[in-house]
């Protein structure tokens, strides 16, 4: 056989597989934009809700269609009992993106529109899909625990406080539920990335919703992607201290390891995410006292910009989001389960695009295997 050929692969680089108004992308001036509007401003003034209505409607909601649309958000935030029975019998040691996945299919089960694929079925199916997310990370975190789920006492105060209000047991302060809702709407959306990409592949089978979110959640779980995060605050922590954290990023960059939490395929300048994620690291930094973790991550980005700058490397939205979670009083654990909770909104909103202009994805490849090979009895082989 030939030597194979150790081609890098494509990755898909700069192939378009699709046309979509939700989400674009200007990776050289490191811009986002949802349906039309910056990210910059939709942090300024609006909230997850209000975001979540416009990825899926286009536009944003005047005060009548937002009342409606929390209204059937937040009746939608309950989960069945027998979800949690299932998380109940889970090895209490299980990764938290595995149990989200799991949970998520197994709501399939007791959704009775499962199987309808009509566009008002499906819309309804994301809106449930949206509101249960946060309550199964929440709840896994207190049974991994061996603890009851917190109830969701206060529904109509929206997704970001009854995360925090379920997650602690107690009233969250407005300041830290604002900052969530703000991390919530950076995640929402971002185009055509690995997890989005993996909900439309599954949809372009006409398999169904809950089927392809959980292989989206299942794509966001590497660490490469969604599981980045909560690989940032590893390594946080292996540093220990801000004034190591120079010595550790060089010695990262001596043995050619990559520092979790930097580079992106399109954006060749800083994330825009982290830009607005830092600001809000800095600001809890100061309101907590606890300036180590934004002081340590400004470190590493300092030491380490300078060797990859010119590679167009800089830092993603999972580097400052991480001592973010950290300083909210979040489990490393949940990290990547919060980043599916805000992304179900962008892949339902893809996945919901797919099944109205569809086509079944089968890329192809290039074979450099053998040929014409003739079978020979076992006894005849060397
Ligand atoms: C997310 O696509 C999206 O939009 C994703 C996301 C979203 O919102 O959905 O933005 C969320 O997934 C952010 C990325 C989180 N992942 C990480 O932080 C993991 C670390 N980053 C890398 O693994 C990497 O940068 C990727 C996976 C993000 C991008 O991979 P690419 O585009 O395939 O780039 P590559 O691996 O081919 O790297 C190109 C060069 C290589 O060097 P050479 O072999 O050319 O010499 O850059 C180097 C890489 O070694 N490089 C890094 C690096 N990232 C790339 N070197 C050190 N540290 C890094 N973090």
């Amino acid at each position: 056989m030939a030597d194979k050929i150790d081609k890098k692969p494509s990755g898909l680089e700069d192939v378009v597989v699709c046309e979509q108004d939700i989400c674009y992308i200007d990776g050289k001036r490191g811009q986002l934009v949802y349906h039309g509007y910056d990210i910059d401003d939709l942090c300024d003034h609006s909230t997850f809700e209000e975001v979540a209505y416009l990825l899926w409607n286009g536009k944003l909601p005047n005060q009548a269609e937002l009342t409606a649309f929390h209204d059937s958000l937040f009746d939608a935030m309950t989960v069945p009992d027998a979800v949690f029975d299932v998380m109940r019998l889970l090895p209490k040691n299980t990764d938290a993106m595995r149990v989200l996945a799991t949970a998520v299919s197994v709501l399939g089960t007791f959704d009775p529109q499962a199987d309808d694929m009509s566009p008002e079925a499906n819309r309804a199916k994301s809106l449930r899909l949206t509101a249960q997310m946060p309550m199964l990370t929440t709840a896994w975190y207190h049974i991994s625990q061996g603890r009851e789920p917190q109830p969701v006492t206060n529904p109509a105060r929206g997704i970001a406080y009854n995360f925090l209000r379920t997650l602690t047991g107690e009233e969250p302060d407005n300041y830290t539920v604002r900052t969530f809702d703000v991390a919530l709407i950076l995640h929402a959306d971002h185009e055509l990335n690995a997890s989005t990409f993996s909900g439309r592949v599954t949809a372009g089978t006409l398999s169904d919703l809950h089927s392809a979110v959980v292989a989206a959640i299942n794509t966001l779980k590497g660490p490469l992607h969604g599981g980045a995060n909560e690989a940032v605050m590893k390594m946080l922590r292996d540093i220990g201290e801000v004034d190591k954290a120079e010595a550790y990023v060089q010695n990262m960059v001596a043995n050619k390891q990559k520092v979790m939490g930097f580079g992106h395929r399109v954006y060749k300048a800083k994330d825009p995410r982290a830009v607005i994620l830092e600001e809000m690291s800095e600001e809890l930094s100061k309101r907590t006292g606890d300036t180590k973790w934004f002081d340590m991550s400004r470190k590493v980005e300092a030491t380490f910009q300078p060797y990859v700058a010119a590679k167009g490397i800089y830092p993603n939205v999972d580097f400052y989001s991480a001592s973010t979670y950290h300083m909210m009083g979040i489990p490393d654990d949940i990290f990547t389960p919060i980043f599916a909770c805000s992304r179900v909104i962008g892949w339902t909103a893809h996945i919901m695009q797919q099944y109205q202009n569809n086509r079944i994805f089968r890329p192809s490849s290039d074979y450099d295997g053998p040929q014409n090979l003739k079978w020979s009895p076992i006894e005849q082989r060397s």
